[in-house]
């Protein structure tokens, strides 16, 4: 099942709280926005952008339910971590649900939250654009803005730099590939 990207809208609002919608429409705006000017799909950023989080709210049982007849073997670490779990349903949503094929949108959606090494243009992009959309307020988001329009490289570096001490201060789990997305972009520096 094919459908035109006004479905995908309808679908998210449909699906999500009118706060989650409202932030998913931000994603895909930036998104959009940070893929004309780097040089990615529009149409691509536009679509991962409103489905990003299209499972976010669904419960521990039905993620759970996802996983499995997506077929997906979760690591020790996302077993544990249950707000990493929606970027892969969300990703086994659009495959299996909605019939998106295009493997960059799919690894978009899947690699949101921990980011991870080797990234595509489109994965960067949307792991920014959930960051610094409109209706972010966090302290330095406009600090994570301004990096962003330097480049693809200083906004990962800056979003990771500001995530993996967060999760370690609230004594969460941090994710391998957050570290090896954080560690290439380190490396990629010297
Ligand atoms: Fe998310
Ligand atoms: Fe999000």
């Amino acid at each position: 099942m094919l459908m035109k990207i006004n479905d995908y809208y309808e679908l998210a609002k449909n699906t999500l709280s009118e706060k989650r919608y409202i932030h998913s429409k931000n994603v895909a705006s930036a998104a959009v926005r940070l893929a004309k000017k780097y040089g990615a799909d529009p149409t691509k950023a536009e679509v991962a952008g409103i489905l990003h989080d299209i499972t976010k709210e669904y419960n521990l049982e039905n993620q759970l339910q996802i996983i499995r007849s997506g077929g997906i073997i979760l690591d020790d670490i996302c077993k544990n971590s249950p707000q990493l779990l929606h970027a892969i349903t969300g990703m086994v949503y659009c495959r299996d649900e909605l019939g998106i094929a295009d493997a960059d949108i799919l690894n978009a959606v899947r690699y949101h939250t921990t980011a991870r090494a080797n990234m595509s243009l489109l994965e960067k992009i949307l792991f920014i654009a959930d960051f610094i959309s409109d209706e972010r307020d966090y302290p330095d988001v406009d600090i994570m803005r301004a990096e962003s329009e330097k480049s693809l490289e200083d906004g990962m570096l800056y979003g990771l730099g500001f995530v993996i001490p967060d999760l370690v201060h609230r004594k969460r789990a941090v994710h391998p590939d957050a570290l090896a997305a954080f560690n290439e972009l380190i490396f990629s520096l010297t």
